[in-house]
């Protein structure tokens, strides 16, 4: 996430680390409990400390902390990452309900929380890889 024009990164503007930490607890805390999740949830390891830990790495380098996402992996090619798993409507609209659930409970800022919110959901929408979904890959960030 990019932060042209302002002095002060998202990350910093919604408490950084701790923050983070909270929030993808929180995430995946949702993803293992939530009934509409348990498909998402399948996916992954029965052991979710790893991708969490990678998951916290990512979004603090995406809203602006330090690089430790890429450092450790390189380049995310997030889309890539993804295509092993069937991701449909209805994964992409389970992953971003825990996703809403996290944001609500762990970022007080509402204007911050709106903001990573549309964003994620864009990623999401991306991320999806079944072979119903059209998708023209010449406009693929
Ligand atoms: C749309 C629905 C999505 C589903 C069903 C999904 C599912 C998964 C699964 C199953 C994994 C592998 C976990 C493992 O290794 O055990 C994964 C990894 C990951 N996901 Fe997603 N994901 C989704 C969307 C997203 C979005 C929008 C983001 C961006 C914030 C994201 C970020 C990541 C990252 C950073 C990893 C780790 C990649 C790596 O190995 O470096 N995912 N995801």
């Amino acid at each position: 996430m990019t932060n042209a024009g302002t002095a002060v990164s998202m990350y910093e503007r919604i408490g950084g680390a701790p923050t983070i930490e909270r929030l993808v607890e929180s995430f995946y805390a949702r993803m293992d409990t939530l009934p509409e999740a348990r498909t998402i949830r399948a996916m992954h390891a029965a052991d979710l400390g790893p991708v969490k830990d990678v998951l916290k790495r990512y979004l603090g380098e995406w809203m602006g902390g330090p690089k430790l996402y890429s450092a450790e992996r390189g380049h995310p090619r997030l889309r890539q990452r993804h295509l092993g798993f069937p991701i449909g409507n209805e994964e992409r609209d389970a992953w971003l309900s825990c996703m809403r659930g996290a944001l609500d409970e762990t970022v007080a800022d509402r204007g911050a929380r709106a903001e990573i919110y549309e964003l994620l959901a864009r990623l999401a929408d991306w991320m999806r890889n079944r072979e119903d979904i059209p998708h023209d890959a010449r406009n693929a960030r």
